[in-house]
């Protein structure tokens, strides 16, 4: 059995910047609301025009992740690939990604699991090293949220917090021995699955019922979710799941060195850190500058905290992700 651990990290977001203020203009929403509710102070959408897309994106995040660890994209063997809004309902972005960057005929598998898309992405991936089956995997979260929101005051309360983005690692054999992905930690509770969902274009809200039903009443094209059970249920789960990982490898919450959170919402991350007692150098959150990226959340600040110094060889960092699903997972790392 092998060890498996993360060799290169890379990040992109669209240059497009877009304030609390500019939203105001588009609906009934304030700047004060926004940040007191969520810590969100821009986000970033895609341009029309920009060139950018989900898989776009995600092939940028990954191209730099690549020359961080130091691989031509001939070195990699498989791409997981985690997105809710990718390019086409069918195929996902992992196929995109092997065609754009020129990766022959390797697998890509996309992962659909919202919030929690890249911590289950690297469990995946995690789980293909170990066993020696492949030995350089891409793991990548991209999101663009902006081409699929209800920016109308009806749509409000979901639109203000998310932005577009991604996130890429690389996840390769551990050939020093030391250190790597320790754990992973998956859980999903599907009877919550309406509380935050889209539940069209699906098979159940499929094309002739599109073309029959009047688009602008019909409101299963855009995200719905119920906020303030989403927030009490997270705080819960992450809770659970970053004991479950400590308690995993024989830790305490005095080992952790970094925790870097989903970034969902500002308040939810303050909630667990001030829960664990964590010092704000141990906390990581970018959500402020780029609203929830949903699955490119965490490989964005990982990225960032990384390229920022605040990671250091022999860290513990503990990555948490709760969101739609229900699904939620920890993953336990010693860089
Ligand atoms: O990443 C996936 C996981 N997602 C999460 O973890 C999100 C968890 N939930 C949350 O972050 C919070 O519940 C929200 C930020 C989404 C909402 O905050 P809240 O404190 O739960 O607000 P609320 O939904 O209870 O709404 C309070 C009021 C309502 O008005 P009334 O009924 O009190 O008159 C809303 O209509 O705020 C209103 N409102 C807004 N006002 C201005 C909702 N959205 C907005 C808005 N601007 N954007």
């Amino acid at each position: 059995m092998y060890t498996s651990k993360i060799t290169g990290l890379g990040h992109y977001v669209p240059e497009n910047i877009v304030t609390n203020d500019d939203l105001s203009k588009l609906m009934d929403t304030n700047d004060a609301w926004i940040r007191e509710r969520t810590g969100i102070e821009e986000r970033r959408h895609i341009k029309k025009g920009d060139g950018n897309s989900t898989s776009v994106m995600g092939v940028k995040a990954a191209t730099i992740a690549l020359e961080r660890a130091k691989l031509a994209p001939s070195d990699i063997d498989f791409i997981v690939f985690a997105t809710l809004s990718p390019d086409m309902y069918f195929p996902g972005g992992g196929v995109q990604v092997q065609d754009m960057m020129g990766m022959g005929t390797i697998p890509a598998l996309d992962v659909r699991n919202q919030c929690s898309g890249f911590v289950y992405a690297i469990s995946v991936a995690d789980q293909f090293v170990k066993t020696g089956m492949y030995k350089n995997v891409l793991v990548i979260g991209s999101e663009n949220h902006s081409g699929g929101l209800d920016f109308t005051t009806r749509g409000r309360s979901v639109s203000v917090i998310f932005g577009d983005g991604a996130g890429a690692a690389v996840v390769s054999r551990n050939e020093s021995g030391t250190g790597g992905i320790l754990s992973t930690h998956l859980h999903s509770e599907g009877k919550h699955k309406d509380q935050l969902s889209l539940q069209g274009p699906s098979t159940e809200h499929w094309v002739p019922e599109i073309i029959a039903e009047n688009p602008q009443e019909d409101i299963p094209y855009y995200p719905y979710m119920n906020g303030q059970f989403v927030f009490k249920h997270a705080i819960v789960r992450f809770s659970e799941v970053i004991k479950e990982g400590l308690a995993a490898n024989d830790m305490g919450v005095e080992d952790i060195d970094i925790f870097i959170p989903h970034q969902a919402n500002l308040r939810i991350s303050q909630f667990i850190q001030k829960k664990f007692q964590l010092p704000d150098d141990k906390v990581y959150n970018n959500m402020q500058k780029y609203g929830n990226t949903t699955a490119a959340s965490i490989p964005i600040a990982l990225s960032e905290a990384w390229e920022k110094g605040k990671i250091k060889e022999g860290d513990l960092v503990v990555l948490a992700a709760f969101g739609s699903g229900f699904t939620w997972g920890s993953v336990m790392i010693r860089w």
